[in-house]
């Protein structure tokens, strides 16, 4: 098995995430959280329920103050250097929820400049188009656009540079070198760049001239960014953004393999541009299987859920959970194939693409009412 490694850019190995909570010194999301949440959502959400959103940070503060009347904003975002695939959906379509259940707007950032500079060959003519395609993907997941506000770092550079200077006047090489592991090689823009995704987390409330309190849901590997910059978005003068931290979609080759879904390993992934052949074909071909050797073994024994990747992405993609229940056990026993257990992702992914695509077309007549406008 490869070492686990976690930074924003690059998880491998299997993601002990009970230990990352120890590591990173983030919180669960409890029982208690979660009966919170639901007074006032009146329902939870299923990525809620099955420990998908698994971790946070101040998040009682967040809600302490919407009780009190002072709502929060939602931040999130996307680097774009290639498609999108299923497994960045994951947060942003438990942040569609957020939005709806707390009429809360979103700041999404889409860092144009970020890939550029870690990544060896994108150009930034590369990240522009990639920027283009990748706000299609959020606008059809359905945000509101009289609440949801896209800022793209090298268009709203004017805005957003001023701030990011004064995050980054107040964090050393040191605490980025040890934060990232960081090192002689690396280029100064690299060292820089936290400061930028620190800045939606705080812009709104310059903008609305109050400050307002910030929620942000992201996958893990995010949470180091702001680790370092919450103290310093305080000493600015403005609340600690709250943190929703959740887990990974595994790759089709499993978690152990190849830690999370890699865009940069195309047999891994599903895009949210593949049509429904090429879908079928990757899952069978690719999707691990906790299957056994033959039909007359499995009928036997039983498969094992837990590591095949089939079932553990329909538990983060399929809402029912008597549905979801009857697979998990019907496999375990023996009733259910894997076949037949990979045609169930198929169909239900075939599904959801079909809508998305269609709604990821429609998109492109819309993408101007969501980039802000200052
Ligand atoms: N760095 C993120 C990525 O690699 C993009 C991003 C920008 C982001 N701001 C964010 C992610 C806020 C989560 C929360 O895709």
């Amino acid at each position: 098995m490869k070492k686990p490694i976690i930074t924003p850019w690059k998880v491998q190995g299997s993601v002990d995430y009970d230990k990352l909570i120890k590591e990173f010194g983030t919180e669960v999301i409890d029982d208690k959280l979660l009966l919170r949440i639901k007074k006032h959502t009146k329902d939870i959400h299923y990525m809620l329920r099955r420990k998908i959103f698994f971790s946070h940070r101040d998040l009682s503060f967040i809600l302490d103050e919407y009780e009190k009347g002072n709502k929060f904003f939602l931040y999130t975002g996307r680097a774009p250097s290639g498609p999108v695939h299923i497994g960045h959906l994951v947060p942003w379509m438990f942040t569609k929820w957020l939005q709806d259940k707390f009429n809360a707007e979103l700041w999404f950032q889409f860092p144009d400049e970020e890939k550029y500079l870690f990544k060896e060959n994108l150009s930034l003519e590369d990240t522009e188009h990639w920027t283009n395609e990748n706000m299609l993907d959020v606008i059809a997941l359905g945000f509101n656009p009289k609440k949801t506000h896209f800022l793209i770092d090298t268009r709203h550079a004017g805005l957003m540079y001023k701030e990011a200077v004064k995050v980054a006047k107040r964090i050393t090489f040191s605490t980025v070198r040890s934060t990232f592991g960081f090192d002689n090689e690396n280029n100064i823009g690299e060292i820089f760049y936290t400061a930028m995704q620190a800045v939606p987390a705080f812009l709104p409330s310059i903008i609305y001239k109050k400050k307002i309190p910030c929620l942000v849901p992201l996958a893990i590997d995010q949470d180091p960014h702001f680790r370092i910059s919450r103290d310093v978005i305080t000493k600015l003068g403005y609340y600690k953004p709250g943190i929703l931290h959740c887990r990974f979609l595994p790759g089709l080759g499993g978690m152990e393999k190849e830690g999370k879904m890699s865009a940069s390993e195309p047999q891994t992934a599903i895009y949210t541009i593949d049509d429904e052949k090429t879908v079928e074909n990757k899952i069978k071909k690719y999707a691990f299987s906790g299957g056994r050797d033959t039909v007359e073994e499995h009928r036997k024994k039983g498969g094992n859920p837990d590591i095949d990747v089939s079932y553990q992405w329909l538990t983060f993609l399929e809402e029912d959970d008597k549905k979801l229940e009857k697979i998990y056990n019907d496999y375990k026993s023996g009733k259910l194939l894997s076949g037949e257990l990979k045609q169930i992702l198929i169909d239900k992914l075939n599904s959801f693409l079909k809508e998305h695509q269609k709604k990821r077309e429609k998109a492109r007549r819309e993408v101007e009412k969501f980039i802000y406008k200052n």
